[in-house]
């Protein structure tokens, strides 16, 4: 018996990173599978390659979309048991470059975006008797960092949201818990920092080494499973030990 096995996962940004490495693991272990992102191509390639699985577009900034979204996964699997919001942007900039744009840009998608979907799961979680949500903030949610004023506001905002929705959902059986990753390599990071960025960053990590996707992927399942039965309002770091001293 795996340890998913039946269970109905809704995940957002699975095209690629960590939403894709999670998507491969939770099929490995049974999920049945609605996976979400923006990238049509390479999300519908990943769902074609796993065993119960449906590709679905949604912006998650996207409010009637999400209500799509959540309905087209009902009619196909009846359920839903776990709700993984992983899709977000990550954007520096010093404060006083920071734009409105790009600010409310990070906003409407790392927030918003978290926001629309625990709302938009919660009553087909209750339906089943209840249900997991994990939200991937990040270590920018747990401490403060330079050029990194929007993005890590809004990852405070999903750890701060998590506690909320934690104390609101728990008498119908609904977890909500936050994932903290360091640097995880995946293209996200790329996008930002150069490979000798990269590598600072790695050697900075007491663990000496960036966050494979597969890792954060782990936790997740952990999440998503009975095995974290007890656990909920909580932040789940993951980060090599960059936040211990
Ligand atoms: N990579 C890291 O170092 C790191 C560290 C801490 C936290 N995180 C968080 O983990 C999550 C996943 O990051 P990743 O590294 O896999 O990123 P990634 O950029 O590799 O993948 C993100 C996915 O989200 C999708 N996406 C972007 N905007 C979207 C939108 N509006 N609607 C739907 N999908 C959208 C993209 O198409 C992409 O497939 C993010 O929330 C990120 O903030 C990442």
């Amino acid at each position: 018996m795996s340890v998913l096995d039946g269970k109905v996962c809704f995940i957002t940004g699975a095209a690629r990173g960590i939403g894709a490495a999670a998507a491969r693991l939770f099929a490995a272990e049974g999920a049945r599978l609605v996976l979400t992102d923006l990238d049509e191509t390479a999300g519908a390639a990943l769902a074609a390659e796993l065993p119960e699985a449906m590709f679905l577009t949604l912006d998650v900034s996207d409010e009637a979309g999400w209500r799509d979204a959540m309905d087209a996964a009902l009619a196909r699997f009846g359920r839903l048991d776990v709700l993984l919001n992983n899709a977000g942007i990550f954007e520096r900039a010093p404060l006083s470059e920071t734009s409105v744009g790009m600010f409310m840009r990070t906003v409407r998608i790392n927030q918003l975006g978290v926001f629309l979907g625990m709302r938009e799961a919660a009553p087909a979680m209750q339906a089943a008797g209840g249900g997991s949500i994990i939200n991937l903030s990040s270590v920018g949610g747990l401490f403060g960092s330079v050029n990194n004023i929007a993005y890590s506001g809004t990852k405070w905002a999903v750890r701060g949201m998590t506690k909320c929705a934690a104390l609101e959902l728990a008498p119908f059986g609904i977890r909500v818990n936050s994932i903290h990753p360091g640097g995880v390599d995946t293209p996200m990071l790329a996008a930002q920092m150069d490979a000798a960025m990269r590598g600072a960053v790695a050697q900075g990590t007491p663990l000496g080494r960036l966050a494979t996707a597969g890792d954060v992927a782990a936790m997740a399942l952990f999440l998503a499973s009975d095995a974290s039965s007890y656990s909920t309002g909580a932040e789940f770091i993951c980060d090599g030990g960059m936040t211990v001293g």
